[in-house]
């Protein structure tokens, strides 16, 4: 992109500060920051105004799930199908890894991470291992698609190849970017973090499909008769991915989407739970959660909003194509974020100063028009990583991994 295209992208959205130090910054710096401006979605900005009316929700009900013991009655004939889609290369598995992974603090991609003890585990492996006991269980290797974002793609990349992708066929192996969205201040002006350096960060997971589309991904998906994705987070690195039972007992029971889900361990657990808003298939942040909704008792006398999500879904890929050109809601979360102040000097706020913009997965949910909720054990499937110690952490994940026998 020229100056001339840049500055009359940025004027368009009232963001012309962005320019100001343009003609202080090095050839390099030029280019990277005009390479920036044509690649950042400025439209979210305009947005900042309406973050309470985004944050309205429809009405909310319970909805009915798999249970384990009803899984338990169908599971062979569930796996059965499920193989059998598996070894027609049908499913495909998307590993979402464009994440910032800010309160692990590692400086690296959070997949980078290594959890070992006496060896080295890194997640990526553990990940990679759980997909590989699939193909060994149907013989064929399964599509990894993964994401990453201008943050962490070249550390990505070059760690699992160097790893040699943990034993996986690397001609299975694609990988895409998502992008970025701009953070600003409270009125949507956007905020510099050096003079050459717009503050942006990944614009959230729910981008997942169009970024797949748009890197030409989705010709792949096709070439391959792959009719299935299942995307996965990077931090759970006991869940199982591709599982023979849930790819069959979603495609058995004809629905859009299913969506792996723990018991919760209480009603305010920091998980979304699945329920129905506006009588469609939805997750209830638990903030949002009231109180009356969390004592609420389903007919079997159980807690109705007692399913937690652990960001494990296999989508229907012709039912991803329907929705894919449709708006998705803006997530705009207060952050701290580094700014350049009037000298031109870098800050690191102590308390939020502004917002950051970004769509989730979890909406897509309720863009579809049926979804099986599918129970997991939580023993078993679910040890995120998302903080260095105490809940969903190393430490906590350690010890789930040596619950289920695997050796750090
Ligand atoms: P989290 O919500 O835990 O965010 O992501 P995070 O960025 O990894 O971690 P924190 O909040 O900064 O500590 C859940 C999953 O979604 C992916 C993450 O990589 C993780 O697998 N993700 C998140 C993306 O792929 N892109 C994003 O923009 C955000």
């Amino acid at each position: 992109m020229k100056y001339e295209e840049a500055l009359k992208k940025v004027s368009g959205y009232g963001q012309e500060h962005i320019l100001r130090y343009f003609d202080e910054l090095s050839g390099e710096e030029k280019e990277s920051l005009l390479r920036q401006i044509a690649q950042t979605d400025f439209s979210v900005l305009s947005k900042a105004s309406e973050r309470e009316k985004n944050q309205k929700r429809g009405v909310i009900t319970p909805i009915v799930a798999m249970k384990l013991s009803e899984i338990e009655e169908g599971k062979s004939a569930y796996t059965a199908k499920g193989i059998g889609m598996l070894r027609a290369g049908k499913v495909g598995a998307v590993l979402l890894a464009g994440g910032m992974g800010t309160r692990l603090g590692s400086d690296n991609p959070k997949g980078m991470y290594n959890i070992g003890l006496t060896k080295e585990v890194y997640i990526f492996e553990r990940l990679i291992r759980n997909l590989l006991d699939v193909v060994e269980q149907t013989g064929n290797f399964i599509h990894l698609f993964i994401m990453t974002s201008e943050k962490n793609h070249e550390k990505t990349t070059a760690f699992l190849k160097e790893k040699n992708y943990f034993g996986y066929a690397p001609e299975y192996v694609s990988f895409f970017m998502q992008d970025m969205a701009p953070a600003s201040d409270y009125n949507g002006k956007v905020y510099m973090e050096q003079k050459g350096l717009i503050s942006a960060s990944p614009n959230g997971n729910g981008g997942w499909f169009s970024s797949m589309k748009r890197a030409g991904i989705l010709d792949t998906v096709h070439k391959a008769g792959i009719e299935w994705l299942n995307i996965f987070a990077v931090d759970n690195v006991l869940q199982r991915i591709a599982d023979p039972c849930f790819v069959g007992a979603v495609a058995e029971k004809d629905c859009a989407v299913g969506a792996k889900v723990i018991r919760k361990a209480e009603p305010g657990e920091k998980v979304g739970s699945i329920c129905l808003e506006d009588g469609r298939p939805s997750i209830v942040e638990y903030y949002e959660l009231t109180k009356e909704m969390a004592e609420e008792k389903d007919a079997a006398g159980e807690p109705a909003y007692n399913y937690g999500v652990i960001l494990n879904y296999l989508f229907r890929v012709k039912d991803l194509e329907e929705i894919v050109g449709q708006e998705m809601p803006l997530h705009i979360v207060e952050k701290k974020i580094p700014y350049l102040n009037e000298a031109g000097e870098t800050v690191k706020p102590e308390q939020p100063n502004g917002y950051k913009y970004e769509s989730l997965v979890l909406d897509m949910i309720h863009m579809l028009d049926s979804c099986l909720v599918y129970e997991v054990v939580r023993e078993k499937e679910f040890a995120p990583i998302k903080n260095l110690t105490g809940t969903d952490s190393v430490e906590s994940a350690r010890e789930l991994l040596k619950l289920n026998g695997i050796e750090l």
